[in-house]
């Protein structure tokens, strides 16, 4: 800053320059080497990126801490550690945070929260994404409490947001201690592999505290949490995929709970036929296919972008296009497990369920499921609990929920599905599928027990009684007659079906019981 006043109207414009400047290079030089070094854009290059060219309206650039302590007063960078404000992507509205590691390490402090509450309000008020740019070493250690006040300023505006706008975080750099709650809380997470990670005590902490001994990529990287914990949605090789996702990410989104997706112009013939899908599903029925196969098969342009593609592989979810307009797919996927579902399965489709309901995004269900999985592992991991998050997630949901039943639906997985029983609009089934309590094997081997061990030939009045079973109960009919099915369709038509159903639920008003909230088993 000047010592003298600026006077004249050149010079109030020239300090205007001077410290709109010194806001855009609040990092120094060797933080943003540093920066760069490690394979990370900076806070703003991350914004250009990100958003349409020249798009971008920064606001609070004159923002600065105002704290004494530790010296603290003698470096007061403009626009403290984050660079925020709104711009469009692909020509919409969005509001961006986007910390600043070259400033403090991007610590949060009072000011920087006010900041990102600023931005977080403003797409509140307006309706439009937010996406949370996280690069930073945590509560700013110099404002002690302050700054622990300062994040529950923000968690409580991502619990107040969720549901009425679409939340993004993009892990780039440390996620570390408490500040991981305002990514978990939004309602996608994408990390960069090898230059991110999240966790609550660092690999020092946990050395001291259990004796375990850790690296942060292990420990928290994007691979770590991607595959074993599902905390992440999505990772990326580096940060350009990354930010490109993201904005690939939101074309499928509507801006708020109050509006739909953006249509696309369709590129695909609605009426396709697809022979190649009569194909998919083996004879053989305990032989894997890949589920996803079929989804690309049915929407557009074979288009299909998976959410928690490494997690829970047991179930498959994600983003496609029927005729132009958004969906969410949900799949049992045969090639992993058997499509079984289990508690992490259980919880990632509830989830994902939910997030589709909350925006209005139709949900297409392909199931081909041979129950939930035996063990003492899922029992005492809460499978009862963890499952019927799934039950709830797609009874509660008011969109248009269209089911295909591809092979088997058996037992209680046949109710979870998307069954008819939790309110699907249309529930289609091809000739290949079973809807049955069980496969023939094991219901024969229970109900026939006595019989078969007291036959001459057990073997042979076994195969008797299985073929006979199978004959009866291995088929969709039994369910078409009592109309839980709505149509058997040939797998080639698929497309054509399930578009023609969608665009019937257009009009579709649910609006479910009226209540504070409800109380799904967390
Ligand atoms: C203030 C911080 C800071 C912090 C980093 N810096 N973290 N300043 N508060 N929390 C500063 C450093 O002093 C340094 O300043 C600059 O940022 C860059 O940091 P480096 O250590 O040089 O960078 P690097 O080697 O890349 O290491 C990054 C790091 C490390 C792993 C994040 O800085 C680190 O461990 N920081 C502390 C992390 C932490 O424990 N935070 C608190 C978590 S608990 P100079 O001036 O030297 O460039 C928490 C609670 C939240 O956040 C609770 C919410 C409810």
């Amino acid at each position: 800053m000047r010592d003298k006043a600026p006077e004249t109207y050149e010079e109030k414009l020239a300090q205007l320059q001077e410290l709109r400047y010194e806001a855009i290079h609040a990092g120094s030089e060797a933080a943003v080497e540093k920066q760069h070094a490690k394979g990370k854009y900076t806070a703003r290059e991350r914004i250009e990126k990100l958003l349409d060219p020249g798009s971008f309206q920064e606001l609070d650039a004159f923002m600065r801490h105002r704290t004494s302590d530790f010296d603290m007063q003698k470096n007061r960078p403009w626009g403290d550690a984050v660079v925020t404000g709104h711009g469009t992507i692909d020509g919409r509205r969005v509001c961006v945070f986007s910390q600043d590691f070259t400033v403090f390490g991007g610590s949060l402090g009072e000011v920087m929260a006010e900041k990102m509450c600023k931005i977080m309000d403003l797409a509140a008020k307006i309706g439009c994404p937010v996406i949370g740019i996280n690069d930073s070493g945590g509560a700013r250690i110099q404002e002690g409490v302050v700054s622990l006040g300062a994040y529950g300023d923000v968690f409580i505006r991502n619990v107040r947001s969720s549901g009425v706008i679409p939340q993004i975080s993009l892990i780039m750099g440390p996620c570390a201690g408490g500040a991981v709650y305002s990514p978990a809380i939004t309602d996608f997470i994408f990390m960069v592999k090898e230059t991110s990670h999240m966790f609550i005590t660092g690999p020092e902490v946990i050395k001291t505290v259990t004796g375990e001994e850790v690296e942060f990529e292990e420990l928290g990287g994007a691979m770590s949490h991607n595959t074993k914990s599902g905390v992440a949605h999505f990772a990326s090789e580096d940060e350009d995929v990354c930010l490109e996702d993201t904005r690939y990410l939101l074309s499928f989104l509507p801006q708020n709970n109050l509006e739909t997706a953006p249509r696309v112009r369709p590129t695909d013939d609605p009426l396709r036929m697809d022979p190649e899908l009569d194909h998919v599903v083996p004879d053989n029925p305990i032989k894997p296919y890949d589920m996803r196969d079929v989804i690309r098969h049915v929407v557009d342009d074979g288009e299909f972008f998976e959410v928690h593609e490494h997690h829970a592989k047991n179930i498959v979810c994600g983003f496609a296009r029927l005729n132009g307009y958004s969906i969410g797919v949900v799949g049992n996927q045969p090639a992993q497990m058997a499509g079984v579902l289990d508690i992490d399965s259980s919880a990632k489709a509830a989830r994902f369920i939910r997030t589709c309901d909350a925006f209005n995004i139709p949900i297409i269900t392909f199931t081909d499921v041979p129950g939930f999985l035996p063990g003492t592992t899922q029992e005492w991991g809460g499978i009862i609990r963890h499952g019927a998050k799934l039950l709830y997630a797609y009874s509660e949901a008011t969109v248009p929920k269209i089911t295909i039943i591809t092979r088997k639906a058996y037992g209680g997985a046949y109710d979870v599905m998307g069954s008819k029983h939790l309110l699907a609009d249309f529930n289609f089934a091809w000739p290949t599928s079973e809807v049955a309590v069980m496969g023939p094997e094991g219901a024969v081997n229970i109900i026939y027990r006595r019989d078969i061990s007291s036959s001459p030939t057990p073997d042979t009045r076994r195969q008797k009684l299985i073929t006979d079973y199978k004959a009866h109960f291995a088929n969709p009919y039994a369910a078409a007659e009592r109309g839980y099915i709505d149509d058997v369709i040939v797998p080639h038509e698929t497309r054509p079906k399930v578009i023609t159903a969608l665009e019937t639920l257009q009009t579709k008003r649910d609006p479910g019981p009226k209540r504070k909230h409800g109380n799904i088993p967390l």
